[in-house]
């Protein structure tokens, strides 16, 4: 079905970080990204420096202040620490699509405006997303600079040497939220952007001994844009996501799945290149192998996916797999981190499958901080 809103897809990830330079230098070494653009005192901007990395269609931002009166990040950092400030989705038509998400509930944060250069200009909108977050619509029909007005080639080479990922493209960003907030983040995508809901896990469906979390998967109609939006639920314990909403001082994203052509060879240079993965115990292969005989789904060597830990997720009648791999947060406080994901014939899901061994992943982790 026709995407109303007329997102062509994910555009860039801005994150707002402590030290801009050395986590642009984390995701180059580690994630195998390469510096394409650069924005700061030495191209005029004197209160931020931004370095667009970039990694075949994935465009991350990452932006630091170079001056206490950068409120927008100050603030941001001082509450939150690193962490997502906004993402862009390409759009055909700013202005509609701005129109059409505020005739329909959108909290508006700035109206279309045009920034332009020597190369032409960018027309970018945004609206509020979660606490502290927003979504930008962009356009670059009218662009041919290497990103946006203020970006120039980057005045630090940084030829840094990393074994290639291959990652590839945004799967899906996911929200954590306060308890009895999901359904309203929810109804504000799918009426804002048009979106509707796919998937809904409620009481019981995730949960282990010690906590729970409710749900719900919102996407636009045409499936290019999915967005999950977790909330606490009622546990023994201290569930991942209240977890995340007192250590990020409020709701925000709490990770990016990035989709590989090649999800044994993306995990084995990561791992070369010193990301850390959540692990599950050995006796989870030992139960993919069993499944494995009846089904004979699972084109990859059980193996490999064991020595590189690898979660696998076959969907109930289909012919669909997913494999995915969570990394550790990737910054200092317990709250945003990546999904590695290959969907394999048409897998739609999130490995709901795997639920149960990562969250209890996650728990021996909250142990060791202290947070369970
Ligand atoms: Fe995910």
């Amino acid at each position: 079905m026709a995407n109303t809103v007329g997102i062509r897809g994910y555009d860039f990830v801005e994150f707002f970080v402590g030290s801009g330079k050395m986590t642009a230098y984390w995701h180059m070494r580690a994630m195998g990204f390469e510096a394409k653009a650069y924005m700061g005192p030495e191209t005029g901007c004197r209160d931020r420096n931004s370095y667009l990395l970039t990694k075949n269609n994935l465009k991350f931002v990452i932006t630091t202040s170079c001056d206490p009166g950068t409120h927008e990040i100050t603030s941001f950092l001082e509450r939150h620490g690193d962490g997502v400030k906004r993402w862009g989705f390409e759009v055909d038509d700013v202005t509609k699509a701005f129109q059409f998400a505020r005739e329909h509930g959108a909290i508006p944060v700035h109206r279309p405006y045009k920034i332009e250069d020597e190369n032409g200009y960018v027309e970018k909108a945004a609206i509020r997303i979660y606490d502290d977050a927003e979504i930008v619509f962009v356009n670059y029909d009218n662009y041919k600079g290497l990103f946006q007005p203020g970006f120039k080639e980057p005045v630090q080479k940084m030829e840094i040497s990393s074994q290639d990922t291959g990652l590839n493209n945004i799967d899906h960003i996911v929200g954590n939220v306060r308890e009895d907030e999901m359904n309203f983040w929810e109804s504000y995508f799918n009426k804002a952007l048009d979106f509707e809901t796919i998937i809904h896990f409620g009481p019981g469906d995730i949960s282990t001994k010690y906590s729970a979390l409710l749900s719900k998967v919102v996407r636009s109609k045409d499936d290019v844009i999915k967005n999950p939006i977790n909330e606490p639920y009622e546990g023994v314990r201290k569930s991942q996501i209240e977890e995340y909403i007192e250590q990020f001082h409020g709701t925000g994203v709490q990770h990016i799945a990035i989709a590989t052509p090649d999800i044994i060879k993306s995990i084995r240079a990561m791992r070369a290149n010193g990301v850390e993965f959540l692990s599950v115990p050995k006796t989870y292969y030992d139960a993919l192998r069993e499944k494995n005989k009846e089904s004979g789904l699972i084109e990859e060597n059980i193996d490999d996916l064991e020595e590189l830990g690898i979660l696998c997720d076959v969907e109930r009648g289909g012919t669909g797999y997913l494999l995915q791999l969570f990394t550790k947060p990737i910054s200092d406080r317990p709250t945003f981190f990546y999904e590695i994901i290959q969907r394999k014939h048409g897998a739609i899901g999130f490995g709901q499958g795997n639920f149960q061994a990562l969250f209890e992943s996650i728990e021996r982790d909250q142990e060791k901080r202290g947070n369970l």
